[in-house]
């Protein structure tokens, strides 16, 4: 009996994902800016250098945006034919890679590119199933830093989303069939190792076969549904996702609020070197209003999302920069203890949508504490203070309640000295406009007593 146990941990080990990802990257979740969604294919050396640029001179790059990123379309027609290196299309990247990749480096950015786990990528150039140890090496040779890999014509080497793959259950010895996502990914990941270079590895698999469950193990950051689209809420039918369950396929336009009703469930999956990827930002584009833009930063930012950039930042309004630059904000998804927020409760409204409360552990005992209003219509919440106790926060304990969006002055911090039990808003008119998120940072009275060390210092 022994040997056959032992035969079977041996078979188990031997299905195990090897930890690819082990690159000590990512600690925290990547900052960056990515061409996708304002660009779309209609990009050249210019539109990256001017992005690049445009993070410097509006201070973006101080405070901690460190990626720039292409996406797709950077292709040439085919592969270098007798080496079959990957080439970029000369008319747009005239200069190559390599030197686009040394500009940006020389500005004190990092650089990162796009590939496909499949025959193409998504918008139909050569993707790297079956090259991913020259496509890693010539990345490494450009300077690449990042990797966003994508999932478009797998050539159906993918699992079935029903059964998730389980390291530890029976299913996934039986049946490899469920690994062939798994092994696409892994392949990629230790081509990257084997370079040498430290690359951010970004895996796009949009959810696919569970990736939440197994992608920490290869990947910094695992795309968990469709493609977000600049819309608040709502269910278009571009979006491919019904469900978490069923948010498996290529497809685009799903909407804030229910890419964060399906990460409620998969962001405790996260862990420092590699999170749930909420998708790139769409703050700026356009088609929302601020309200919406400043609950999607906020958001994406306290499920500790990668905080990926994606509009024109050489053009962008007042508001845009206000959203994007608080530090407050980038401070809560940057926390060393790398712990998403959880949402604790989420009430429907009679018009639609609802109410959600989310908190969050903070590094020196501090809690993060978001309250979102979904609906189309004003709202008056009150916050009993028993509903945030799970975390650090003590009996009889001062609280300095700190509002994240209305930083003006410290005028604005409050101080609660009240006792536990009894119901606590923090503000006994906390009023929420249709769309709008307030999001809190509370502080024990004798962390704050140490200094500002929950502020992010300029
Ligand atoms: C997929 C990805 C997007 C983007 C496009 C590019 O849809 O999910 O983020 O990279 O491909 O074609």
């Amino acid at each position: 009996m022994l040997p056959l146990i032992l035969l079977s941990l041996q078979l188990a080990n031997s299905l195990l994902p090897v930890s690819a990802v082990d690159n000590g990257l990512a600690r925290t979740p990547p900052l960056g800016w990515n061409s996708w969604n304002r660009f779309q294919c209609d990009i050249s050396e210019e539109t990256i250098l001017s992005a690049a640029n445009s993070l410097v001179s509006t201070g973006l790059k101080d405070i901690g945006y460190e990626y720039v990123i292409i996406d797709d379309c950077w292709h040439a027609d085919s592969r270098d034919p007798e080496t079959n290196e990957p080439l970029p299309n000369p008319d747009t990247f005239p200069s190559g890679i390599k030197s686009l990749s040394d500009q940006i480096h020389s500005l004190g950015l990092k650089f990162g590119i796009y590939s496909d786990a499949g025959l193409y990528t998504c918008a139909r150039r050569f993707g790297s199933l079956g090259y991913e140890e020259i496509d890693a090496k010539t990345y490494a040779s450009w300077g690449v830093d990042y990797l966003k890999y994508d999932n478009c014509f797998n050539e159906g080497l993918s699992g079935n989303t029903s059964i998730s793959y389980s390291r530890y259950t029976v299913v996934t010895m039986l049946a490899p069939k469920y690994r062939l996502t798994l092994e696409r990914y892994e392949k990629m990941a230790k081509a990257l190792n084997a370079t040498g270079r430290p690359i951010v590895y970004a895996m796009c698999n949009w959810g696919e076969d569970h990736s939440w469950t197994w992608a920490g193990e290869l990947a910094n950051s695992w795309r968990m549904s469709g493609d977000i689209g600049d819309l608040f809420t709502g269910y278009h039918p571009w979006c491919p996702c019904t469900s978490l369950e069923n948010c498996t396929n290529f497809g685009a336009r799903c909407s804030v609020t229910r890419i964060l009703d399906w990460a409620a469930d998969i962001v405790p999956y996260s862990d420092p070197g590699g999170w749930a990827d909420l998708d790139m930002l769409e703050v700026g584009n356009g088609n929302m209003t601020k309200d919406e833009y400043i609950t999607h930063f906020s958001m994406w930012a306290l499920v500790k999302s990668p905080l990926i950039l994606g509009n024109d930042l050489a053009n962008m309004s007042k508001d845009t920069l206000e959203i994007i630059s608080n530090k407050e904000i980038l401070a809560v998804n940057q926390d060393p203890l790398g712990i998403a927020a959880s949402r604790v409760w989420q009430v429907s409204v009679e018009e639609g949508g609802d109410i959600q409360l989310w908190i969050g552990p903070l590094e020196h005992g501090a809690t993060v504490v978001a309250v979102v209003n979904t609906s189309p219509t004003n709202a008056t919440v009150s916050v009993p203070w028993t509903d945030i106790l799970p975390y650090e926060l003590t009996s009889e304990q001062p609280v300095h309640v700190f509002d994240l969006w209305q930083r003006a002055d410290d005028a604005q911090w409050g101080l609660y000295l009240g006792s536990l039990g009894s119901s606590f808003s923090f503000s006994s008119t906390m009023k929420l406009r249709s769309h709008e998120t307030k999001v809190y940072r509370l502080v024990p009275q004798a962390s704050h007593a140490e200094g500002d060390q929950f502020r992010v210092q300029a």
